[in-house]
């Protein structure tokens, strides 16, 4: 009986200490990071990006604050910035944004003097009015070109648990 009981006692500060763990990771908030997988000699640079709000809620605005200092690249026509959310265990899309840069920007943007030039943008849209427990973020900024296969720049946001 008394066994039992200490059991269920330890069972259930267990249980409170994994439940700690993902509300400290929203108290942390929603982090960028360097998208992986690219050659070594062809990274993409990494766009530094916020979201508001954060935690993002289904079907709600959300706001991405998107900023580089170019240093690698100029932005000329034909370079895109895509947001995509992609649920982690099915892979499939579930919202989508593309911006074409230069029709909403003077191009080109170059790159400048040895500094770099600044390039910021805010973007609005819907989140899906579904999100699974488990999603990515991923925020590119590539030309649409068909011999390119690697982002300029590039970040990603891993959601949930
Ligand atoms: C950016 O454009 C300028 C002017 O055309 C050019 O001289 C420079 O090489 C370009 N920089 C990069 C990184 O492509």
């Amino acid at each position: 009986m008394n066994q039992n009981f200490i059991f269920v006692f330890i069972l259930l500060i267990t249980l409170s200490i994994v439940n700690a763990a993902p509300f400290q990771h929203d108290k942390k908030g929603i982090q960028f990071k360097k998208c992986e997988g690219y050659p070594k000699d062809a990274e993409p640079d990494l766009l530094t990006v916020t979201v508001t709000p954060d935690p993002i809620e289904p079907g709600k605005e959300e706001t991405f604050d998107i900023s580089i200092t170019l240093k690698n690249y100029n932005i000329t026509d034909g370079t895109f910035l895509d947001i995509g959310y992609v649920d982690d265990d099915t892979k499939e899309g579930l919202g989508f944004f593309s911006l074409d840069i230069c029709s909403k920007t003077k191009c080109p943007i170059e790159v400048g003097s040895k500094a770099g030039s600044p390039y910021s943008t805010t973007q609005k849209f819907a989140a899906p009015t579904k999100l699974p427990s488990k999603y990515t973020i991923s925020v590119l900024q590539f030309l649409n070109a068909p011999d390119i296969g690697i982002p300029y720049s590039c970040a990603v946001a891993s959601i949930g648990s």
